[in-house]
């Protein structure tokens, strides 16, 4: 689970960079489309999620061990 969640956060993170870079590029256009300019919310939402699960990872792994190792 550990591995995976990098993996989609590695990979969400490049998803996320490539929309601002479509961002940049449609503020060259003259008349850009609106909504173009919210692409880059879904992957920052779930680079959140995973990035939130990954920073909690280790303290839970830590409680986890303690725990199994105190019964
Ligand atoms: C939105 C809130 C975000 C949170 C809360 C977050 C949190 C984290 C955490 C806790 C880690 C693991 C650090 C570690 O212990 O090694 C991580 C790794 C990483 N984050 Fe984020 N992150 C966020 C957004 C982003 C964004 C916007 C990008 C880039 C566009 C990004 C790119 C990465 C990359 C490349 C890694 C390394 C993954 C790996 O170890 O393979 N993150 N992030």
């Amino acid at each position: 689970m550990n591995k995976w969640t990098r993996q989609i956060h590695r990979w969400l993170s490049i998803t996320f960079t490539v929309t601002v870079m479509v961002c940049f590029a449609a503020l060259a256009q003259e008349e850009p489309a609106a909504w173009v300019f919210y692409l880059p919310l879904p992957p920052l939402f779930f680079l959140l999620v995973s990035g939130l699960y990954l920073f909690a990872l280790p303290y839970t792994t830590k409680w986890r061990t303690r725990r199994r190792t105190a019964s």
